[in-house]
């Protein structure tokens, strides 16, 4: 995909505004590590391995700088809590000397890892598909190629007829906003759909398969993606359709035990009583929002990773892959 989710210049990182997709495709500045931790907290950059690249300019920026470190550490960390790529991202700049070519490394490697998502990916995809996506895991969402978007490139890329369908994604609308064009760039073939549309054509067979990323992978497999994404697993795993859930390894987080253990961020009340900045809602309601939901390993089919696809026990494979890593 030509445009870049994220730029280092140098001196400065440019971050594609997401919040002004797909009207607008402008880049926003950030000079330091305090900026580009709004700029993760607002969702201008946003999906799990992608607020870890960021993160990881904010710590080169803040070493540049001569901040101080451990401020910015736990400033970028506090930005969003549920991706676990975030703190895995600061806590590895906290411990090299040379920032700018560290960051550079975790922006380069995130490409990689998506690449090969991507290749063991497309090999659980027939010669003609229709995929279900949820959210955004696509390049937007990462350093570059996507995780779940990642596998249907590939695929695409293999000769696959791919047909994808995405959900819209309430309340912030990144399937809506920045799948349904991030696919449309690609020329890949997309169908827009409501969240609550999703069963209705699982019962009408319409998947061949789930995929979507993850913000956290607990030890044993359960999973905190984007809300909605449990929903999904369920109607998947009731009509007997494969889920998976496309992450790089830095997305599993061996010290999380499992869902339970894993934190959820409440988002504003205003994100769901409006929409497009026009209130919807009655003023006074009471609303909740979770931002992520987590479903149980027990209905993910398989996990693809840039080591290969692992599956259950996924405590068993999970631990094995830890094990042999390089
Ligand atoms: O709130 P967001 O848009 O940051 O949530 C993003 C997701 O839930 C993605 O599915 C996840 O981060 C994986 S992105 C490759």
């Amino acid at each position: 995909m030509s445009v870049e989710p994220i730029r280092w210049r140098g001196d400065a990182l440019e971050l594609l505004n997401q919040l002004r997709l797909p009207r607008e495709v402008v880049y926003v500045r950030c000079n330091t590590a305090h900026e580009v931790a709004e700029a993760i907290k607002s969702m201008v950059v946003r999906g799990a391995p992608a607020i870890g690249v960021a993160a990881a300019f904010g710590m080169a920026l803040a070493k540049m700088r001569g901040d101080d470190l451990q401020f910015a550490a736990i400033e970028l960390k506090q930005a969003r809590p549920t991706a676990v790529n975030l703190a895995w991202a600061v806590d590895r700049m906290l411990r090299v000397q040379g920032a700018k070519a560290e960051a550079e490394a975790i922006l380069r490697e995130d490409v990689e890892a998506n690449r090969r998502i991507g290749r063991f990916g497309a090999e659980l995809l027939g010669a003609q598909a229709t995929v279900l996506t949820h959210c955004n895991a696509g390049a937007l969402a990462t350093a570059g190629y996507g995780t779940a978007l990642g596998v249907i490139r590939s695929a695409v890329e293999q000769g696959k007829r791919i047909a994808v369908f995405a959900d819209e994604t309430r309340p912030y609308l990144q399937g809506a906003r920045l799948t349904a064009w991030e696919l449309q760039q690609d020329g890949i073939d997309v169908t827009l759909i409501t969240d609550n549309m999703a069963g209705h054509f699982f019962q009408q067979r319409k998947f061949d398969a789930v995929i979507v990323g993850a913000d956290r992978i607990a030890a044993n497999g359960d999973t905190a993606n984007k809300i909605g994404t449990y929903t999904l697993a369920v109607l998947a795993n009731v009509h007997g359709v494969p889920f998976y859930i496309a992450a790089p390894f830095s997305t599993i987080d061996v010290a999380t035990k499992n869902g339970a253990a894993i934190p959820i961020e409440e988002r504003s009340a205003t994100e769901v009583t409006e929409i497009g900045g026009t209130r919807i809602a009655p003023d006074g309601v009471a609303v909740r929002h979770p931002a992520f939901d987590v479903t149980p390993a027990k209905l993910i089919t398989a996990i693809i990773t840039d080591r290969g696809v692992l599956r259950p026990p996924f405590e068993e494979s999970i631990a094995r892959c830890y094990r042999s890593r390089p």
